[in-house]
């Protein structure tokens, strides 16, 4: 999905060189041994440092149990293992740049809970001040467990660092509380000690260039803003799909689950940039305010409503095409419980009440352990009218999309009908694209950079404020009551590496319609069909393929039925069957069917009937045609296969030519 596709406009970047470095500060790190300290902000600070971000007035000083000295803890986080070698995000590892930034990186070890620690902590950071000039500021980092938030809180407080020179202030992690309730009381724990303008709540999705230009997009372009409101929108799509697991976070994900580690933070987060009203400003407090109003605007679901507007699942293990596990499933993951209910994946229908977006149903979807990694929101527009086509060609008409790719592929694209070149009026999907990698030439980052920059200056556009937290947690709450009380869930209900459980296409098909899934050419590749293919066919194809997910036992062709489409196989088994009823093949990932009477212009010559749950790939049959007819390679491969199952003979007289 890198390549290919028309560049439309470019933006001139505002250069680093224009951006002012982070101000003079020192940044406390609790939790300063733990992952995330040395996976994320170790190098985010690296990256700052390598754009000339960072100031000789600044330091760091990380704390933690670990009883080990400065000297230590700079090994420890420049280790090849463990350590920025490993983690960092550029293209290649700078160590003069590094040992420099390490020249004011520092350690304190401690306990949380002792109120002595605190006391060390104000001489430590004296001294550093002195060192580094740093003016009083101090940047607080609460990298720890959440347990430790507020003891760490009201220790600071207690040690009078309200009462220095300079700013404080203080970022807080994610979770924000596990809940409504807890959420509630961890704003009132903090506000005791903080007021609301030195407390940063992080997420680090505000951080990616790609939803941070959701609001670039949106309210700089004026020809979009007419047409967002529910006379032109149809569904909005948001969905996080990864395929890792849970990377051995089993013990934190078994209580949390990905409606608490995903939807309610970073995806309601974009939720509400997509959705929100046109702020007053760009300031931060107007920005915030349209999103608070947007979180509160968002129908919260009363018990009954909870099954028909959310579904769960659970990845279980992903198995070779002889039954045999080749990685294990969520319950067999490290420190998770062997009968675990908690969700690997969720889905569910949200509405907002507005008059922008009544009626437009938001879809939202997240799940670990999938076939692939990408995160998109897909705007789908109303259909046109058929009415004007109704005496030519064209039997059905798609709906435009704008699709904000915002991970891995970083880009725009928008889907719009095009005719075909030829006498006859034909329509095809057709896409202009935009792509980050293309225009601009910022390196990869961890998204933490500009929080950090942002923070040190005191803008808290790209945090989280109270009560958005809350709003947050009050649209999930009842999901995760209703979950907590209802019978278990038949669980694992989808294999690792496919596109989810079932239950999460039948929710969004009740509606009548259909996840936009983005096919990206690695998936295509897996099958034999489009191995080595050439960008263009690739490219054509994900175009014109559909996805569906069908469940064991369903029958997909009948024999006898005409043949409008051909099927292929991402996921699962189908049974192939003759007129006994006898299985006589069976077909699997990568694998197709429906393609003879395509091909041969024939009715349906065999019953095909899911064999397992399967993910498959519809291609209509003006499609197939028209690729047929263009991609040489395509029609050799399938008619080779076509000629070895069914002992025909093709000849391109044969075949239909497209309506
Ligand atoms: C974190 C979640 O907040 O976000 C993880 O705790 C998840 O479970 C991660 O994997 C996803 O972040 P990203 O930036 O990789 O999409």
């Amino acid at each position: 999905m890198t390549q290919g596709g028309r560049v439309f406009g470019s933006v001139r970047m505002k250069t680093e060189e224009t951006t002012p470095p982070a101000a003079p500060c020192i940044m406390v790190v609790f939790g300063a041994t733990g992952d995330l300290c040395r996976r994320l902000l170790m190098p985010a600070l690296y990256n700052l440092a390598c754009d000339g971000l960072l100031l000789e007035r600044f330091a760091v000083l990380g704390t933690a149990r670990r009883s080990i000295g400065s000297e230590e803890y700079r090994v420890l986080i420049g280790s090849k293992d463990q350590g920025i070698q490993r983690f960092h995000t550029r293209r290649e590892f700078d160590q003069d740049r590094w040992a420099r930034l390490t020249d004011h990186i520092h350690y304190l070890s401690g306990n949380l809970e002792d109120s002595n620690h605190y006391r060390k902590l104000a001489e430590v950071l004296s001294r550093l001040d002195a060192d580094y000039q740093t003016d009083g500021n101090i940047l607080f980092y609460l990298a720890t467990s959440p347990d430790y938030f507020r003891t760490i809180s009201d220790n600071l407080s207690q040690a009078g660092f309200q009462d220095r020179p300079g700013w404080t202030r203080i970022i807080v992690e994610k979770p924000f509380g596990s809940d409504f309730a807890s959420a509630q009381a961890l704003n009132r724990q903090l506000l005791d000690n903080w007021d609301e303008s030195q407390i940063y709540r992080i997420d680090h999705y505000l951080g990616k260039e790609t939803v941070q230009n959701l609001l670039a997009f949106r309210f700089s372009n004026g020809m979009f803003e007419p047409l967002w409101n529910n006379n032109h929108i149809d569904n909005i799509q948001f969905s996080v799909c990864e395929s890792i697991d849970v990377e051995g976070r089993g013990g934190y994900y078994d209580s949390t689950g990905v409606l608490r580690d995903m939807v309610q933070n970073h995806m309601l987060q974009m939720l509400a940039y997509v959705c929100m009203e046109t702020p007053r400003s760009f300031s931060p407090e107007a920005i915030r305010d349209e999103k608070a109003k947007l979180l509160e605007s968002i129908h919260i679901c009363s018990a009954s409503e909870v099954p028909e507007h959310f579904v769960r699942g659970q990845y279980g293990p992903s198995c070779d095409s002889q039954g045999r596990q080749l990685k294990p499933g969520y319950r067999q993951e490290k420190d998770v419980a062997p009968q675990s209910i908690t969700e690997t994946y969720a889905a569910g229908r949200l509405s907002i009440d507005n008059w922008r977006w009544s009626g437009v149903p938001i879809y939202v979807r997240s799940g670990k352990g999938l076939c692939k990694r990408s995160t998109e929101i897909v705007v789908q527009f109303k259909r046109p009218p058929q009415s004007l086509f109704q005496d030519t060609p064209v039997d059905h008409l798609s709906a435009n999309r704008l699709v904000f790719h915002i991970q891995p592929y970083q880009g725009i694209e928008l889907l719009f009908q095009a005719k075909i070149p030829g006498q006859k009026m034909q329509l095809q999907t057709v896409d202009m694209r935009f792509s980050y990698g293309d225009i601009f030439k910022a390196t990869r980052s961890t998204g933490y950079e500009i929080l950090i920059h942002a923070c040190t200056h005191g803008d808290t556009t790209l945090f989280s404020r109270g009560d958005l937290v809350e709003s947050a947690w009050k649209i999930v709450q009842p999901v995760l009551d209703y979950w907590k009380t209802a019978p278990a869930p038949d669980f694992p209900n989808y294999n690792r590496s496919t596109w989810g459980p079932k239950v999460s296409s039948d929710l969004i098909e009740r509606d009548g319609r259909h996840w936009f899934e983005v096919v990206t050419p690695d998936i295509l590749e897996q099958s034999p069909l489009f191995k080595n293919a050439d960008p263009l066919l690739l490219n054509t194809a994900i175009m014109a393929l559909h996805p569906r997910a069908v469940g064991p036992g369903i029958t997909i062709v009948k024999k006898g039925d005409l043949a409008d489409e051909m099927y292929l196989i991402c996921r699962g088994k189908v049974e192939v069957i003759d007129d006994e009823g006898n299985v006589i093949n069976t077909l699997e990932d990568g694998e197709f069917f429906g393609e003879i009477g395509l091909l041969m212009s024939i009715p349906r010559t065999a019953t095909v009937k899911a064999k397992t749950l399967c993910d498959l790939f519809i291609l209509h049959r003006n499609d197939f045609l028209h690729i047929l007819n263009d991609h040489p390679q395509f029609a050799e491969t399938i008619t080779k296969v076509a000629r070895e199952r069914y002992e025909v003979v093709i000849m391109k007289e044969n075949l239909l030519t497209p309506t």
